[in-house]
């Protein structure tokens, strides 16, 4: 790990000629290819003012403990002002930072000190929609139909008598309508707006030269702050056919008319343009959700983004062929783009590890999600923590979601009353949504709000926290040598340190069907037994660290080990 470089950097836009730390990516430019990247969900980290909403005030206070930990980068989700109708993914102005969080002060004070402690900050972008209380689709309800101001959305009027039916009968990734009627200044029903997700996410429409401008704007007004990369937010969506024509039932790869349009990826390399022009190396990171493995590698040509999510990976159950037919195919499709694989297991959006992996249903799929599904906490447990071992060996860059590094079980009694997803209520309550993975932080004590908030504070968390969290606080586990925080911690330690870890290749071992076993590079092996019974390990000659502890030499159902051996 290379240290931070301090440097005066030319700002590149906005107030002329400042000093500020720009990326030890100028030491090491390919730090993206192996990097340990903590995604921080900011209104859940920590609170620093007592507000009941985590705050930059409180990242900044736990900088060491993200440094102890040992991850090369930060993700912040979104961090803008917004109505937080989505989690801040509706945003209200994409050059500021929402004053519940703090202010730009503060977040480029950040970005200092987290670089100063070798940690680089990546930051979401959120350019499909904005929100409906930002001034450009205020402006757009304001206008006639047919007026520049819309012509940075989607209106169109309806079909049927007097327009009363929506344009067509696109599907929300939310459930629910893609279109809301809009209603004229005389009173009298108007055009109808596009939204792939909430009625407060209007889409932009990305034929407009306004459109790609502000993005272009807001990916130098943060690289110039000193941000090491950006997320990029739905990035398959941009693009919509202007016919806004029906979804085809057999609809072909690249021939959907709202999703992975050929034309998006001149988006892309006009970002990587952008991105290239800085010094050290600006990574561009899409959430980019296709099932065509082909199609989402075009996303990662040198001239595109740096890296994608692997959700693939993510979705498949606990199953020692599927995860090995996963992590073939990924590292296959990444292959002829020469990018590396990301590995994830979670995030602000799916279900917490441990609950996933201890259902009878151990793969993750938005449509399945239900409330009193039961769970075997332990051997959900069991499970994530020879996930987390299994993927922090894999080639490529690893993402960790802040909880999961405490085993933090997804929290499902929140009561109906305190529920904030858009996802629960747009699907009648069906569907428990993603507040039960975003829940505050647990850092210390043995009650709620957990350290959560500082001493004193009177407003409690803005998501409920379980009362019997005592046991997943960060001091308690600290202390704990079989606690997950320090099976991360000493994974993400032997991870970095090790010379063929992070990127590169994978040679696989024979092993029985149940197991997954591999080497990198030489003296290095993982193994990860799926199957039901304790299994052998091959020969090495250090145990270098276990996900559980062995049975006479053997390693246990459920568990990952990792060995120094001699070739
Ligand atoms: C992405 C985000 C998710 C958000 C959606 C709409 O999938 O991860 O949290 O709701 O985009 O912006």
């Amino acid at each position: 790990m290379d240290t931070a470089v301090l440097s005066t950097e030319h700002a590149q836009s906005g107030a002329g000629s400042k000093s500020v730390l720009i990326s030890p990516s100028a030491v090491d430019p390919l730090w993206w290819r192996s990097a340990v990247i903590y995604q921080i969900y900011i209104r859940s980290f920590a609170d620093g003012n007592g507000d009941g909403t985590g705050d930059l005030a409180g990242v900044r206070a736990h900088l060491p403990y993200l440094r102890d930990l040992g991850v090369d980068a930060i993700w912040f989700t979104p961090w803008y002002p917004s109505p937080l109708a989505d989690g801040g993914y509706d945003v209200e102005d994409y050059f500021s930072i929402h004053p519940s969080f703090g202010d730009l002060a503060e977040a480029e004070a950040l970005i200092r000190e987290a670089l100063a402690l070798g940690i680089r900050t990546i930051i979401d972008v959120v350019p499909n929609h904005i929100s409906d209380q930002h001034p450009w689709f205020k402006a757009a309800l304001a206008s006639p139909p047919g007026s520049p101001e819309r012509e940075r959305f989607w209106f169109r009027p309806g079909q049927g008598d007097n327009g009363s039916e929506m344009p067509n009968h696109w599907v929300s990734n939310f459930q629910g309508d893609t279109w809301t009627r809009t209603t004229n200044p005389d009173g009298t029903p108007g055009e109808w707006y596009l939204h792939l997700f909430t009625p407060e996410q209007p889409d932009l429409n990305w034929n407009n030269a306004d459109v790609r401008k502000m993005h272009e704007d807001v990916l130098r007004f943060w690289f110039d702050r000193g941000v090491a990369g950006v997320r990029i937010d739905s990035a398959a969506l941009l693009i919509k056919d202007p016919e806004l024509s029906e979804i085809p039932d057999d609809v072909k790869p690249g021939e959907h008319p709202n999703t992975d349009r050929d034309e998006v990826h001149d988006v892309y390399r006009s970002w990587r343009a952008i991105a290239d022009s800085y010094e050290g190396t600006r990574v561009l990171v899409g959430e980019v959700w296709l099932p065509d493995t082909e199609r989402f590698a075009k996303y990662l040509r040198p001239d595109e983004m740096h890296t994608a999510f692997n959700f693939d990976f993510m979705a498949r159950p606990w199953d020692a062929s599927e995860l090995r037919d996963s992590i073939d195919s990924m590292l296959a499709a990444h292959a002829p783009v020469g990018a590396p694989s990301t590995w994830v297991l979670s995030n602000h959006d799916v279900t917490r590890p441990v609950t996933r992996y201890g259902r009878s249903d151990t793969s993750f799929a938005f449509a399945t999600k239900r409330f009193n599904t039961p769970t075997d906490r332990a051997l959900g447990t069991r499970r994530a923590r020879a996930a987390a071992l299994l993927s922090a060996a894999l080639p490529g860059s690893l993402y960790v979601y802040q909880g999961d590094e405490l085993g933090l079980p997804e929290a499902e009694d929140i009561p109906p009353e305190l529920r904030q997803d858009p996802m629960y209520f747009r699907s009648d309550g069906i569907d428990p949504g993603r507040d039960g993975c975003r829940v505050p932080l647990p850092w210390s004590g043995t009650l709620p709000p957990f350290g959560f908030e500082p001493e004193g504070a009177t407003t409690v968390p803005w998501l409920p926290q379980p009362e019997d969290w005592a046991a997943f606080t960060v001091e308690a586990e600290a202390g704990d040598s079989s606690s997950m925080l320090s099976l991360y911690r000493t994974a993400l330690s032997i991870r970095r340190s090790h010379p063929s870890l992070g990127d590169g290749t994978l040679t696989w071992i024979d092993s029985d069907p149940g197991v997954l076993a591999f080497s990198r590079g030489l003296g290095f092996v993982s193994v990860t037994n799926l199957s039901d019974k304790a299994v052998d390990l091959p020969s090495h000659v250090r145990l270098l660290l276990a996900s559980s502890t062995l049975e006479n030499g053997l390693l246990p159902s459920d568990s990952t080990a990792w060995l120094r051996t001699q070739h």
